[in-house]
């Protein structure tokens, strides 16, 4: 399966997907990485790996529509048939989530549905919880919504700070994003309503 990575900063989890495509028989091949910031560090992880860029610069653009009409063009040149949100910043507007709907999948910080948006790890220490984690789900118009793929949880320690958190949850994104991927390019995960199935489960 090819796939398109967009990013927007340092593109750790980029370099998990990266990482794991060297695995003999990985199922997915990431073909193009698209960054809306200019000089961002997943650039140059992808540049080491061998990968196609492209800055698309959404300031460039009048309006989300055609900044996402680049994107949808860069990447169907790239002959990508799947796209991973990975630490992309931008909302997209909702003729690009129809477009590449069920081929388009984000993660994020949080055990969804609780905690969407930004700001997330202070935000789980404030409310006292004593866990949090991280999810791979489908994108859907809604900001952080969609059938939910892959979650892990991890412990929330009385000393931590927004940091440490954050350290300890993005451990886990690396492990569940290459996952998720995976099941998805071996055919293993169907959508039905708003849950997504493993192996018809
Ligand atoms: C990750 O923690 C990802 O879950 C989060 O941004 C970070 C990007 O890190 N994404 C969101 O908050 C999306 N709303 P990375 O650039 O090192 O992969």
């Amino acid at each position: 399966m090819k796939v398109a990575v967009l990013i927007s900063g340092r593109g750790s989890n980029l370099q998990a997907l990266i990482d794991a495509g060297a695995a003999p028989g990985w199922p997915a091949e990431i073909v193009l990485v698209i960054s809306n910031v200019a000089g961002a560090e997943g650039l140059e992880r992808a540049g080491k790996a061998g990968i196609a860029t492209a800055v698309i610069d959404h300031k460039t653009f009048d309006g989300r529509e055609p900044f996402d009409k680049a994107m949808t063009a860069a990447i169907e040149k790239a002959g990508a048939e799947f796209v991973c949100l990975a630490g992309f910043m931008r909302l997209l507007s909702d003729p690009f989530i129809d477009h590449w709907r069920d081929r388009l999948i984000n993660i994020h910080p949080s055990l969804l549905p609780a905690f969407k948006g930004l700001g997330v790890h202070q935000r789980v220490l404030d409310a006292g919880e004593k866990a949090s984690g991280c999810t791979v789900h489908f994108v859907r118009s809604e900001m952080d919504t969609g059938p939910i793929i892959v979650q892990a949880e991890v412990p929330v320690r009385p000393d931590d700070d927004a940091k440490a958190l954050a350290a300890r949850v993005l451990e886990q994104e690396h492990k569940i994003y290459p996952r998720a991927l995976r099941l998805i390019a071996e055919d293993r995960v169907t959508v039905e309503g708003e849950r997504a199935l493993i192996d018809g489960q």
